[in-house]
């Protein structure tokens, strides 16, 4: 074996042009569930295996879960149930979704939200596609400076405390999208929410060690005596209730999402964040709005992608870094030194655009046209040298972003398919728990470019575009993304969290189902790397290249920095007789299908 790591030797075929003319006819890209006995009807294998590198924490070959029908993947196992138990009463995927979202609310209180906001793209079996953007945006009361300090200092307000949170969009989005496609009541779908919310949930370990990991944040504000009894983390195996947040649940169920942005409800959350210090109004509620937008549409050796537009950088800075790396014959070997060197420079590249030119469209003139055009990024490609690291700043340079977010993945039995991130921006959010109405609020304004030209926490230095403005949005980089394969048949529907890492890691499981051909369950145990142009460096997971590989990348010019993890992905994937589920080994996540 050489020092690269690599898939085994049929690899370099399955990326060749060659492999995929000798492919049978009517093939698709589809792989054989890996439960399925591999006799059934595949004379091809559309899939084939991995190898990671020794010392890798993930093991190559691991399990999916497989659903004949239908399938929901999530960060929470509970979510998850919440998804397919609409699918079996005969609600569609965005019932699903929909159901997945406000369950999260409360059984993922770190991530899942009605105090946050997000992004669903869906594609329906029948054709139809749409992208949802219910992004939170700046109160009517900020103001472009409004973080600093009197000598010009960039505070911490933007991240923790009541001045920190956008308006939220979420209730506005589900009850959206639940309007627009769904075919259940907003009871119906709100049902296992409420219900956990009511009755309890098992705190398991994850929920126990999230709050545990948390709880100097949440004891900051209202949140301790509803997750901290005692001052701790509520007891493993212990139940959590959540009374006010059941009570909210309902009168969202009863009345829309009127309850939450109009009414006595609204009234008792923006008068218990002002008395805090907070700005949101009623006048912030009464004017939100969830927009349908169109989705960013895209090829990629032949494969659609319908991903997420602005306000989220996600599709267009997957598409740009997609279409530079389209312009290679076939991908060099994963794993080795040029794949570090190729996906990061594509990546480095897309994210100065990025952080420059992207950012709410209703405020500033996005270039999404020129950013996704192949003859674009043609040009991007032909500054990309063979065996050097090309510094962020000879680039023309650029100009930080929450870490924690959480994205779900559901295919229902006709094909529909919904991919929804969501966020409070970082664990817990701003930290500000709404006690009245049992939730906490994000602290999304931090994904504003709050001194253009600085580094946020995330290290991400943006532009002017992205300048705080009221009633604006902060630019995202969820990555919602449907992929359909060579037939127009949906293939591959995925998403992450963390802020900038999202884009990463939800392209690289993308690549590496099309250019690597690796099971889903591969694609997402497999280690990644992470560019964002600035700080001009190439993160990679710990372990996840041979040390060889990264000498040679820090003798091209790199500077290697290790990562503990990037991104946390929730996928599903069409297989023959069905579909996989895979929540992301570095979660807490499992999919449930049916
Ligand atoms: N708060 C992370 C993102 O929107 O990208």
């Amino acid at each position: 074996m050489s020092h690269q790591l690599l898939l085994l030797g049929a690899l370099a075929l399955a990326s060749s042009p060659a492999f995929a003319q000798s492919r049978p006819a009517g093939a698709t890209d589809v792989g054989v569930a890996q439960r399925l006995p591999a006799a059934r009807g595949a004379r091809t294998p559309a899939r084939l295996p991995a190898q990671f590198p020794d010392g890798w924490r993930h093991a190559a070959g691991g399990d999916a879960v497989f659903g004949a029908h239908a399938m929901v993947a999530t960060d929470a196992p509970l979510a998850s149930r919440a998804g397919v138990e609409m699918l079996k009463r005969g609600g569609n995927a965005v019932d699903a979704a929909v159901a997945v979202g406000f369950a999260l609310a409360v059984v993922y209180p770190e991530a899942g939200n009605i105090g946050g906001g997000g992004y669903m793209v869906i594609h329906m079996a029948d054709g139809r596609t749409a992208a949802l953007d219910y992004r939170e945006v700046a109160p009517l009361a900020a103001t472009r400076d409004m973080y600093l300090d009197s000598a010009g200092t960039l505070t911490t307000k933007s991240v923790v405390g009541p001045l920190a949170s956008g308006v939220p969009g979420a209730v506005a989005g589900l009850t959206a999208a639940l309007r627009k496609y769904g075919t259940m009541s907003l009871a119906q779908v709100m049902a296992p929410a409420i219900r956990f919310a009511e009755r309890g949930v098992l705190v398991d370990t994850a929920l126990h060690y999230s709050l545990h990991n948390n709880a100097s944040l949440i004891e900051q504000f209202a949140g301790g005596t509803a997750f901290l009894p005692d001052s701790a983390a509520p007891a493993i195996g212990s139940t959590l209730r959540q009374p006010e947040l059941a009570r909210t649940l309902r009168a969202i169920a009863r009345r829309g999402s009127a309850a939450f942005y109009r009414g006595p409800i609204a009234e008792a959350w923006t008068a218990e964040l002002r008395g805090a210090g907070g700005i949101i109004t009623m006048d912030d509620l009464s004017k939100y709005r969830a927009v349908w937008r169109t989705p960013v549409r895209s090829t990629y050796r032949g494969y659609t992608l319908l991903t997420m537009p602005p306000s989220s950088s996600g599709g267009v800075t997957i598409t740009e870094t997609l279409n530079i790396l389209e312009g290679y014959d076939a991908l060099p070997a994963f794993g080795s030194t040029r794949w570090a060197h190729l996906l990061g420079s594509a990546y480095q590249r897309a994210f100065i655009d990025r952080n420059a030119k992207l950012a709410d469209p209703a405020f500033v003139q996005v270039p999404i046209a020129q950013l996704t055009d192949k003859a674009y990024a043609a040009t991007l490609r032909a500054t990309i040298g063979a065996d050097r690291a090309t510094p962020t700043a000879t680039l023309g340079g650029a100009p930080r972003e929450g870490m924690e977010t959480t994205h779900y993945s559901v295919v229902d039995r006709s094909g529909n398919a919904v991919a929804t991130t969501t966020t409070l921006n970082n664990l817990y959010g701003s930290g500000v728990y709404v006690a009245s109405a049992g939730f906490f609020l994000n602290d999304e304004m931090d994904d504003f470019a709050a001194q253009p030209g600085r580094p946020n926490m995330f290290g991400l230095v943006q532009g002017e575009a992205n300048a705080i403005q009221p009633g604006k949005r902060m630019l995202s980089a969820m990555s919602p993304t449907v992929v359909l394969d060579r037939q127009g048949k949906l293939l591959l529907v995925a998403g992450s969290r963390g802020g900038p890492r999202i884009i990463t890691s939800t392209s690289q499981v993308i690549l590496n189902v099309i250019d690597y051909r690796m099971t889903l369950a591969d694609a997402m145990s497999a280690p990644r790397l992470h560019h964002q142009a600035l700080p001009d460096s190439l993160a990679i997971e710990r372990d996840g290249v041979r040390p060889a590989v990264a000498d040679s990348l820090r003798a091209m010019g790199y500077g290697v920095s290790t990562s503990r993890g990037i991104g946390l992905v929730n996928a599903v994937m069409r297989v023959r007789g069905g579909y996989e589920g895979v929540s992301d080994p570095r979660s807490s996540g499992r999919p449930v299908g049916y």
